[in-house]
């Protein structure tokens, strides 16, 4: 059985004093005993309030990016030491938009997942693929590629400790959600392309679906067979509308 996971990826959003007001509300509406792991990427400034708010909760908490060297010259980079400090427990690598607004290359996410696992942390490993290239039939090609750049040199062990999401790029933020049988059609081409590298772990690995989820649709996904949660932007910034997402995956 995989524990489901609902991540609230926050990216550019709140500021401390709205962070701080976010998880105390959230905080309340989570019973302890919730069958569902949730987990909150707040931007790195609001990190330390996440930590306050939410220490002793069940919830956990990660960061939307990380370089994968120590320390260094790389201005405006943070890197996993520095983010170890604050208690996280997940990192976001190769979300979409590091990868097609801010360049990020395949090399680039391959030794960040290394970090991060080197760093005894979890990778949520982002795939998808842009509308032209599901358009020209070529989707499970462009993620075979992410999957393979990012995950290829890893030990079975490793890569149990993966979570992979699915965010088609013509998904996100626009409103329109994959279909579910094409976004189950997905996670099963990746369920059978980890079985294929690293066998019986590949029964273990969590792979969420992200891309314009909310409260309402968020069930036709999170009841897909190898569909094992979600990954929610617009939809986690209001607590009420995130913890709604996260009761469909319970
Ligand atoms: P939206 O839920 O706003 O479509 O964003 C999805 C996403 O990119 C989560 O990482």
């Amino acid at each position: 059985m995989r524990t489901p996971i609902v991540a609230a990826n926050w990216k550019m959003n709140k500021t401390q004093a709205e962070a701080r007001e976010y998880c105390r509300r959230f905080r309340e509406l989570v019973p302890r005993d919730f069958p569902v792991e949730l987990v909150i990427f707040p931007p790195f400034t609001a990190l330390h309030v996440v930590r306050e708010e939410l220490s002793g909760t069940p919830i956990k908490w990660g960061a939307q990016n990380a370089h994968p060297e120590p320390k260094g010259a790389f201005t405006g980079e943070v890197s996993l030491p520095m983010l170890i400090e604050h208690g996280i427990s997940y990192v976001i690598v190769g979300h979409s938009e590091r990868r097609h607004i801010f360049g990020e290359t395949d090399e680039f996410i391959s030794r960040k997942v290394r970090a991060v696992l080197d760093a005894g942390l979890s990778p949520i490993l982002c795939v998808g693929e842009r509308l032209e290239e599901r358009r020209s039939g070529r989707a499970w090609e462009v993620v075979e590629g992410q999957l393979s750049a990012a995950l290829g040199v890893l030990s079975a062990e490793e890569a149990s400790q993966v979570v992979i999401a699915y965010e088609p790029v013509w998904a996100i933020g626009t409103g329109v959600p994959a279909r579910p049988e094409d976004a189950q059609e997905m996670a099963t081409a990746i369920r059978g392309w980890l079985a294929e590298r690293f066998g019986d772990v590949a029964q273990k690995v969590r792979i969420q679906y992200g891309g314009s989820v909310k409260p309402g649709n968020a069930g036709d996904f999170l009841k897909l067979p190898d569909i094992d949660g979600a990954l929610v932007g617009g939809a986690s910034l209001d607590p009420d509308s995130f913890f709604a997402i996260a009761e469909e995956a319970s």
